[in-house]
């Protein structure tokens, strides 16, 4: 659990005995909670009342016309939300939830426009965290959740990151230590014929084409890019940029001569200079997409005038988070 102060009492243990119960009154008050999934922290508000989901955008800078995603408590409850199900999203459902897979589908008359920014479609997704489960099965209705971050930056993997986002803004946030995959959930659109990424996540894109026996369609530069998925996001204050491992040493001798103060994620070099602060990154996939966030929040808060991130291999099983540094970073060039 997160070491935090008194003072901030807007967090509390999710273990506390009344948490769970506190939430769930603030929800059914049309207010907001902040709680754990196992991707990033979510903003809840209860799905069907649309004044409720209308605070999310204005605590988040978020346009009205990105949509959310709806989090429900088990794949029973499709049916309360969307309409003209296919078979592949009950398989799907049945597979991968609960867990970080979101899936877009025509939506059904209740769900309110606010929740879809306008849209014919929805996105569904039951989480795989004990809290946020245990959440949704006493509120027993839809929680519309984005990340817990003002609109483009860093998602949060703790509830303090959470706080240094939103504060003030929130009812509560329910602390559940930190997220264990650390990248938001996969969304497949299956609301048109053919089943379409629009944002790769920790279900690969291999591993849902493997078990619908189908191709899967992966939107390019040039098509139309999902509402809410910028070009630049999850980035850090401080300028970032991606560079390749046989640039780096380069890289930094650059910038240091320009007298620029930088850090560095690191996922293999160790910089020969000791005034570029380090942070090294994990090796593997699963604990590097973990550590991501949080280590960009880190860098950030050094208050330097550059970060540097060194590129992790972009083989397929890095897709996810190489999306993410894609979006967080500028190409050095
Ligand atoms: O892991 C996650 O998915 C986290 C946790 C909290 O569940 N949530 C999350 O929400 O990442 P957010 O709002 O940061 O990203 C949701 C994205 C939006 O940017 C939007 O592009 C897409 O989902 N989305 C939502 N509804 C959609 C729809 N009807 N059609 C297309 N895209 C949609
Ligand atoms: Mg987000």
């Amino acid at each position: 659990m997160t070491d935090y102060t008194p003072s901030s009492s807007r967090i509390i243990p999710a273990s506390q005995a009344n948490a769970i119960a506190l939430a769930v009154e603030k929800l059914a008050l049309g207010q907001l909670v902040a709680f754990p999934t196992e991707t990033v922290y979510g903003l809840g508000a209860d799905a069907a009342n649309p004044q409720a989901v209308q605070q999310i955008f204005a605590a988040k800078g978020r346009p009205a016309k990105h949509p959310l995603i709806v989090h429900i408590k088990h794949q029973t409850a499709l049916t309360d939300w969307a309409e003209q199900i296919p078979d592949s999203a009950y398989r799907l459902a049945e597979q991968f939830w609960p867990g970080p897979l979101t899936l877009v589908l025509k939506k059904h008359a209740r769900v309110p426009l606010e929740v879809t920014g306008g849209q014919a479609t929805v996105a569904l997704r039951m989480p795989n965290h004990p809290i946020a489960l245990a959440l949704l099965q006493h509120f027993d209705g839809g929680i519309a959740a984005p990340s817990a971050n003002r609109y483009c930056r860093i998602s949060p993997t703790q509830a303090l990151h959470v706080e240094e986002e939103l504060g003030d803004k929130l009812a509560l946030i329910l602390d559940g230590g930190t997220c264990h995959v650390g990248l938001e959930s996969t969304i497949l659109d299956l609301s048109s014929a053919q089943p379409t990424l629009l944002r790769p996540g920790h279900i690969s894109t291999e591993a849902l084409a493997q078990f619908l026996h189908t191709d899967i369609l992966q939107p390019t530069h040039s098509s139309p890019q999902a509402p809410g998925m910028m070009a630049v996001h999850y980035a850090p204050r401080t300028p970032t940029y991606l560079c390749s491992q046989a640039n780096l040493p380069a890289t930094i001798e650059k910038y240091l001569a320009l007298g620029q103060q930088l850090g560095l994620l690191a996922y293999h070099s160790v910089p020969a200079r000791a005034s570029v602060q380090l942070i090294a990154m994990p090796t593997t996939a699963e604990h590097y997409a973990r550590a991501l966030y949080a280590s960009l929040r880190r860098a950030d808060a050094l208050q330097l005038t550059m970060i540097l991130v060194e590129q992790p291999p972009r083989t397929a099983n890095w897709q996810a988070i190489n999306d993410r540094l894609d979006k967080a970073t500028r190409l050095e060039s």
